[in-house]
């Protein structure tokens, strides 16, 4: 067990893309928990899309940005390892915003979200509650069905399908009987979205011209649009909606890294085609949690919903797995597991 607490804190705002030389590992005390506050020994850290948001100093829109010379922010998984909180024994595994280091003070107090941790259930194993059984994968259950309300007609788009959102996203589509198409970044990552996941196709958007892909595959447009990505991604699906579409703005990765906004040269077609673009935040639907955690456990139990991890070994790890999240390279969600 480690006696000292490491940290990766942010030492230079990226500027545009994220890069290692953003952080810096710092070695401190463990913090020792005070009255109602537990001390995790942190197992598991989700590389999400989010921490660049907080990167920035206006944050992420729904979260301030981490400060210079403070531990980046990050959800995870970890251990009570020390306890003066009331049913959190040691030996409790539960999921917090563990952020890049060894050690994390948790609390139960709903005044201090930074810090508010949530047991993991018994039958939930720690990659999985970094991972489908995260906030992250709740938003392909939200998107899915309260957003998009997939129906067996449809024919869906989803935006980088071999992301943990995209991945389980077109498999609830799937399951709710839609045609399921996505985009991808390689050969690979296709052949995982079509071959493992059973959607239709996916377009390689990196080797293949994407507006003739979705020519291809939506003659006659697409009918939901679980959309990850924004930017041009967007934009090209948009000249490609059919009448009556629905639109979920998830995420827009693909501009994360940008301060100008990305202005849509497409947007006429929601008026033409009678269509509905709709952004939404898991935040707002937690109560579809229940429901969601009870489907998934079922669904992953009987094999017919699966996930992939990409799993890094150790914290030092944490900053190169933010840079390849957008390169491109490795299947499944980035997790760091710590020693
Ligand atoms: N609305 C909400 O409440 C909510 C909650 C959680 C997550 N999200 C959003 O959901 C999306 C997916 O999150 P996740 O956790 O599932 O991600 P993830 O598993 O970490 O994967 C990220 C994916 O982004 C793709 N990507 C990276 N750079 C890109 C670019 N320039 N253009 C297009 N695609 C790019 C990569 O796929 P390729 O290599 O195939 O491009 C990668 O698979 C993100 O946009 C995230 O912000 C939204």
């Amino acid at each position: 067990m480690p006696s000292t607490n490491r940290q990766i804190v942010l030492v230079r705002r990226p500027d545009g893309a994220v890069e290692q030389s953003c952080f810096e590992q710092t070695v401190g005390p463990i913090p020792v928990p005070g009255p109602g506050e537990a001390l995790i020994r942190n197992r598991l850290i989700a590389i999400d899309p989010a921490i660049r948001g907080w990167l920035n100093a206006r944050g992420s829109g729904y979260m301030p940005g981490v400060e210079l010379g403070h531990v980046v922010r990050a959800s995870g998984v970890g251990e009570v390892v020390e306890s003066n909180l009331e049913n959190y024994p040691v030996g409790t595994i539960v999921t917090a915003m563990t952020s890049w280091q060894d050690y994390t003070i948790i609390t139960t107090d709903p005044t201090r979200p930074f810090e508010f941790a949530t047991p993991v259930a018994p039958n939930v194993t720690p990659l999985e509650a970094a991972t489908v059984f995260s906030h992250s994968g709740w938003t392909a259950y939200i998107g899915v069905h309260r957003i998009l309300d997939v129906r067996p007609d449809d024919t869906v788009l989803v935006t980088a399908g071999a992301s943990l959102v995209g991945s389980l996203a077109g498999q609830l589509a799937r399951r709710a009987g839609a045609r399921v198409i996505s985009t991808a970044s390689s050969a690979a990552k296709c052949a995982w979205c079509v071959d493992d996941l059973g959607f239709e196709a996916c377009i390689d958007y990196r080797a293949d011209d994407l507006d003739q892909g979705l020519k291809e595959h939506f003659p006659k447009g697409i009918s939901k649009l679980f959309d990850n990505v924004g930017g041009t991604t967007l934009d090209t699906a948009l000249r490609r909606i059919g009448h009556g579409a629905c639109i979920a703005l998830c995420g827009s990765i693909s501009t994360d890294d940008t301060e100008e906004p990305y202005l849509l040269a497409n947007h006429d077609r929601l008026m033409s085609r009678r269509a509905t673009m709709c952004g939404f935040n898991t935040i707002d639907h937690l109560d579809l949690v229940p429901e969601i955690v009870s489907n998934y456990r079922a669904w992953l139990d009987d094999g017919s919903l699966i996930y992939r991890a990409n799993i890094s070994r150790g914290l030092e790890s944490a900053p190169a797995a933010l840079v390849s999240l957008y390169g491109g390279s490795g299947i499944g969600k980035s997790v760091i597991e710590l020693e």
